[in-house]
């Protein structure tokens, strides 16, 4: 498959890119910064809160020797004040990171949907939700941390959840699908308390690595999920339980 990694820097995406290129995918990797990615992986910078950006991306692929099957979107903007408590976020705030991530989710999901219909072949794209786009905070296992589940991410994810479905129904009858994936928390240096909090609500792992989410990912990018379109693939050891 060929395949395009937006967010191919972060924390999550450049494991994607590795997985998905060991796995003989041709990868193009899109994001603003590029170290985590590999130098003979074509690196394209698009900014997802700058939509002539995702245009140029998606003009640029248009004549790939292989063609792209599908795309992923990691990507993860948010402002400076992003990550407060409820009662500290202001309504300009909440309505920039809601531009921002939505807005630009919303974008990307447009343009991917135009390039298929122009390229007149089947097209995959895979939205990252969360859990928390699907259920409430458990705010109780945040108690003793610093972290919190912003509220614009609660209103983000689960708004993205949504945003598929309509994207699914409008794009009916051609060969564009659109699901998302919804993984729990990946542990990366999270507060020792906080993870056994966390584990003690999952039905084994608990908070899982970055390689838990590989199947599920190639799997709605490929030829093996053709008929599952608008859906929520929930990854997450049970958390939502
Ligand atoms: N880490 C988790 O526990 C977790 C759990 C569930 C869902 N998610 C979701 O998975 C996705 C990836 O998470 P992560 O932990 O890898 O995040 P991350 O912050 O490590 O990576 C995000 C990437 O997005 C890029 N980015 C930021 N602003 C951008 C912009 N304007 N345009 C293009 N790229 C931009 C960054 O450069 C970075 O490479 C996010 O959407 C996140 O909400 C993460």
């Amino acid at each position: 498959m060929s395949i395009l990694v937006l967010g191919a820097n972060g924390y999550i995406g450049h494991q994607v890119v590795a997985d998905l290129v060991a796995n003989d995918n041709h990868v193009v990797a899109a994001d603003v910064a590029f170290e985590h990615v590999p130098a003979n992986v074509s690196q394209h910078f698009t900014d997802l809160t700058k939509p002539e950006t995702i245009a140029a991306l998606f003009d640029s692929l248009r004549d790939l020797d292989s063609p792209l099957d599908g795309a992923i979107n990691l990507a993860y903007p948010r402002n400076s004040q992003y990550g407060r408590s409820l009662f500290d976020v202001t309504y300009e705030s909440f309505c920039e990171n809601v531009s921002l991530h939505l807005g630009g989710f919303f974008e990307f999901s447009k343009l991917a949907a135009l390039f298929c219909q122009t390229q007149q072949r089947p097209f995959s794209l895979v939205n990252v939700s969360s859990i928390y786009g699907v259920i409430a905070p458990k705010f109780e296992i945040y108690n003793g941390t610093e972290m919190t589940v912003p509220v614009e991410y609660a209103a983000i994810k689960s708004a993205l959840i949504h945003l598929n479905k309509y994207f699914a129904a409008y794009m009916k009858g051609t060969r564009f699908r659109i699901n998302s994936i919804s993984p729990g928390g990946i542990l990366d240096s999270q507060p020792e308390s906080f993870v056994q909090k966390y584990t003690e609500n999952c039905t084994g792992k608990g908070m899982l690595d970055a390689n838990d989410l590989f199947g599920s990912i190639r799997f709605l990018l490929g030829a093996g999920s053709e008929f599952i379109n608008g859906q929520n693939l929930i990854i997450d050891d049970g958390f939502t339980l």
